[in-house]
């Protein structure tokens, strides 16, 4: 019977997730997988004498690169470098590797998906956008048929559970903050979360997915939710919804598309208005549709983990063609349109 190794990158809270998973559903992932299946490599800096994996942990990832017994890669470092640089060098060896990355997706996607392609093996990101929710999949194939005419939701667990918990228990930002923190929603800088930008590159993950162009965060007019108050969120609740962290992405009557993200009123005749706690939802706009809307488990150590063990079964069953040619290069940001004219 066929065997399969693969590599975990990175043994933070998701990739530790990823580890453990895997051992607690091992004889049911190998039965999807159709083949037998191990980590062989966990690469981490840091020393764990302690770990019960301390005989695959590995400080370089020169014999990851090396072993051709590795196939895929799970990718669970977080921040641009060094996971492309380890990334890109996988790949080249033809290597499939699963990221739950959104910052390297965000930046370099349309290079690594270029690349993936070229060497006949995946680039798969469904953790990164939406924690355990089946996003980028049903996006990409699902709804293929649909003209997609926009994307909006919740796309950042660490504050809407921010969000709630000031509205629910009339809990202080900070606190609340250091709860997500330690419930292991955060980013390692949580900054990136309550400024809105772990938001924008999701919104930008899922704008090039559906409207094929790079979009890159830089582009994305985005504002987090520092300046929201406890009278804010008070307010909302009396005028009949809830203040929520809201991504999209609209296509314009030009045609060009409009991603931001900032702070909204949602109507409680919203369901997004319903949505709490470390929860996402994503709701998508398309002709056929309607809308349809996805919810889950947006962040945490496990929701994260069955998304990149998803990808990694699908890799390890060389289901090669399934994002190649996703979305191309841009050069250029004339097809977004500017925030003024939403
Ligand atoms: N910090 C992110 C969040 C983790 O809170 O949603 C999941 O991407």
């Amino acid at each position: 019977k066929a065997m399969a190794k693969f590599a975990v990158l990175g043994f933070g809270v998701v990739g530790s997730g990823v580890v453990e998973l895997f051992y607690k559903n091992k004889a049911h992932i190998e039965e999807k997988a159709g083949q037998e299946m191990d980590v062989k490599y966990i690469l981490d800096i840091r020393q764990f004498p302690a770990s019960p994996y301390k005989d695959k942990i590995v400080a370089s990832i020169d014999p990851i690169l090396e072993d051709p017994e590795v196939t895929a890669i799970a990718e669970c470092m977080g921040g641009v470098e060094p996971a492309f640089t380890y990334v890109k060098a996988c790949l080249e060896r033809g290597k499939s590797v699963s990221t739950s990355n959104k910052e390297l997706v965000a930046q370099k996607g349309a290079e690594l998906l270029a690349l993936a392609a070229e060497k006949n093996c995946n680039f798969f990101f469904e953790a990164s956008v939406g924690g355990a929710i089946p996003i980028i999949r049903p996006l990409h194939k699902c709804l293929a048929a649909n003209d997609i005419s926009g994307v909006a939701g919740i796309l950042n667990g660490t504050t809407n559970f921010i969000l709630t918990k000031m509205i629910r228990d009339k809990m202080q930002f900070a606190d609340a903050l250091a709860l997500a923190q330690k419930l292991g929603y955060a980013e390692k800088d949580p900054t990136a979360d309550v400024e809105g930008l772990d938001a924008c590159r999701k919104i930008c993950i899922i704008s090039s997915l559906v409207f094929g162009k790079h979009v890159y965060p830089k582009d994305v007019y985005t504002k987090g939710i520092a300046d929201i108050a406890l009278e804010d969120v008070e307010l909302a609740g009396h005028l009949g919804g809830a203040v929520k962290l809201i991504a999209s992405v609209q296509r314009q009557a030009d045609g060009r598309i409009l991603p931001a993200v900032m702070p909204m009123f949602v109507s409680y005749d919203n369901l997004i208005s319903r949505v709490d706690d470390v929860f996402n939802a994503i709701m998508v706009y398309g002709d056929a549709i309607d809308k349809t809307m996805f919810y889950g488990r947006g962040a945490g150590k496990f929701p994260t983990a069955s998304a990149v063990l998803g990808d990694v079964i699908d890799a390890v069953k060389h289901a090669r063609t399934v994002f190649s040619q996703a979305w191309e290069p841009s050069d250029d940001n004339r097809f977004l349109a500017p925030i003024a004219e939403r």
